[in-house]
């Protein structure tokens, strides 16, 4: 057969819609509805990558009341209204992106978008839909695997690196100094909370409150070598203060001395049939009272937590009392900022009231009650303790400065940049990023795919190009040009330079090895594989079925002829 015929043959195969890697079965007729719902898809994609990388466009977002601005992915589609199920799909998984791995949340909805679009016009070729999707789950595993054989490998405590990654992460958010000053104390917290003794540094990121206070500038943003609790001291004679704190973490309701009470629910119990009982019974439960003061001081406790356990609080005479004895107390701390406290000052957490020790006890340079402001509350000057200086905290409190709108972006650039800084932590291996890394897969995968030898081909060099969108989309959003960049990079590429990306604030091709813009490999790999499989999702589904007169927004898996169903296939 010459080349010709075999032309041919494959077009009019392509034209007759048979699909011989399907053993020869009918590819199903897409419905042009259901083309319009893949356009959806692309238009969100769309709408999010002109805010890709760090000159990326933000998005001002508004119900007609409330206005913010922002270029984080989840942030952005949340206020999306979309019309196709489908479309929701995808916010959907970007969201669980945004939650899963806290970054690379709108590189996978363009990824997506590329896909599909891609696949439309194999589909418009007569491929049938598993084919594409089949061939993108391919293609995504050998990019992956291309992905790992690149990457390198780096000290995960190597301080320089973990900034790098940092402030990649923040893409730009802030300011230069402000960013400067921010992955500073980014990375201080989370070397401070890393796992060391375990050979993955694991950091587990609650370990790091995150607060968030409206007013002051970026600049006021404080990272806190202890917890700051949201809880104002507990009773007005106590002091504000306290210095060389020695902090004592109370998870038991104050409990009698087992001797006296060996019931321990005595308060249930006690019967009083004579007024005389009854006065001395005051007494003797004032003489608790201070007993148990006296033991709070004895082991040199000068600040105490109470946790919230019911509404179980410390007793208002109780309270008196420790104020006397110049103890700073709180109360209704929850539980997961005990657990905070004990691993900032080093205290265990005392069940059993009566047999607490000094041993017990935690440390830090400083306790003291400070006024904050939450314009939001109706009463907005409010009081939190900040527990500070702590010897070597493994939790730490960064709080978060700003302007109403910017605090709360701050807030999410400084979540971002911590997941990443966290998960290069975990698996030290990068990838050079502006686009340089989906450059270098995509040319391999182009590669690789002319190896084969039937129509899987074609989609996977649509899923080279697809990633090949990123640096060209990386290019136009800081003002370059898209063709001429590609051209560039190709011929890059084409006589073996590697690593070739966009350094968006220098707007030009650049080595990115050079560069200090570095990715974590883990995100990259949840990023690709997140993409690819939204895709293979969207081109599986050929029905929609849709609840009749039904307010449920959820979408049955699978339904047979179920009554109440009614098929819709692609409808609006
Ligand atoms: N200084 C820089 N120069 C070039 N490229 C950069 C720079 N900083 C970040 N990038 C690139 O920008 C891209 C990430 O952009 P962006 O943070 O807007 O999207 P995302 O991480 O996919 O989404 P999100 O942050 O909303 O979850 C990555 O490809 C990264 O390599
Ligand atoms: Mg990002």
């Amino acid at each position: 057969m010459n080349e010709h015929t075999l032309r041919a043959v494959v077009q009019g195969a392509l034209r007759d819609g048979k699909d011989n890697l399907r053993g020869g079965e009918k590819p199903k007729e897409l419905k042009n509805e259901w083309k319009d719902c893949l356009d959806d898809v692309i238009k969100i994609s769309d709408t999010l990558s002109t805010s890709l990388g760090p000159l990326g466009a933000e998005k001002i977002l508004t119900d007609g009341k409330h206005v913010a601005v922002s270029n984080f992915a989840a942030t952005i589609l949340r206020k999306v209204r979309v019309t196709h199920p489908v479309a929701q799909l995808l916010i959907e998984m970007c969201e669980s992106i945004d939650k899963e791995l806290g970054e690379g949340s709108k590189t996978m909805v363009v990824l997506t978008g590329e896909l599909v679009k891609g696949a439309k016009e194999l589909l418009d070729q007569g491929f049938h839909p598993l084919t594409i999707a089949h061939s993108y789950i391919e293609a995504s595993r050998k990019a992956v695997e291309f992905l790992d054989s690149i990457a390198v490998n780096e000290d995960p405590l190597d301080r320089g690196t973990l900034l790098r990654v940092i402030k990649t992460a923040m893409s730009q958010r802030l300011d230069d100094e402000d960013g400067d000053y921010f992955a500073d104390i980014i990375a201080e917290s989370l070397l401070g909370v890393v796992d060391q003794a375990s050979a993955k540094y694991d950091v587990d990121l609650s370990n790091i409150k995150l607060l968030c206070l409206e007013g002051g500038a970026a600049r006021d943003t404080r990272l806190v070598h202890g917890v700051v609790v949201e809880q104002p001291v507990v009773n007005g004679f106590m002091p504000k203060r306290i210095e060389n704190a020695r902090i004592l973490l109370l998870s038991a309701k104050a409990p009698p001395e087992p001797e006296k009470f060996p019931n321990d629910d005595f308060i249930n119990r006690i019967e009083i049939d004579d007024p005389k009982k009854m006065e001395e019974f005051r007494k003797e439960y004032d003489a608790l009272l201070w007993r148990m003061v006296n033991k709070i001081e004895s082991i040199g406790c000068n600040v105490l937590f109470h946790e919230m356990l019911g509404t179980h609080s410390i007793h208002e005479r109780v309270q008196a009392y420790l104020g006397k004895r110049g103890i700073l107390a709180a109360r209704f701390v929850d539980e997961e900022d005990m657990k905070r406290l004990g691993r900032a000052t080093g205290a265990k957490r005392v069940t059993a009231f009566w047999h607490m020790s000094e041993e017990d006890l935690g440390y830090a340079k400083i306790v003291e009650e400070r006024e904050v402001f939450k314009p939001e509350l109706t009463d907005p000057r409010i009081r939190w303790i900040f527990v500070d200086g702590c010897r070597d905290p493994r939790a730490m409190t960064l709080v978060v400065k700003g302007l109403k709108t910017s605090a709360a972006n701050t807030k999410r650039t400084v979540e971002h940049a911590l997941r990443s800084g966290s998960a290069f932590l975990r698996d030290p291996r990068i990838v050079y990023g502006g686009g340089a890394v989906e450059a270098v897969l995509s040319f391999r995968l182009k590669e690789w795919a002319r190896g084969m030898e039937d129509r899987r081909q074609m989609a996977v060099m649509k899923f080279a190009e697809a990633l090949l969108a990123i640096p060209l989309l990386l290019a136009k959003n800081c003002g370059m040009n898209s063709l001429d960049t590609m051209i560039a990079l190709n011929n890059r590429y084409a006589s073996g330079e590697n690593w070739y990306g966009i350094d968006c604030l220098r707007r030009g091709l650049r080595n990115m090895e050079a560069s200090s813009v570095r990715e974590p490999l883990i995100i990259k790999r949840r990023v690709y594989e997140s993409a690819a499989a939204a895709a293979m999702v969207m081109l599986r589904i050929d029905r929609m079925l849709k609840r009749k007169e039904s307010r449920d927004r959820e979408i049955p898996e699978s339904v047979t002829k179920t009554e109440g169903y009614k098929q819709t296939v692609g409808k609006k």
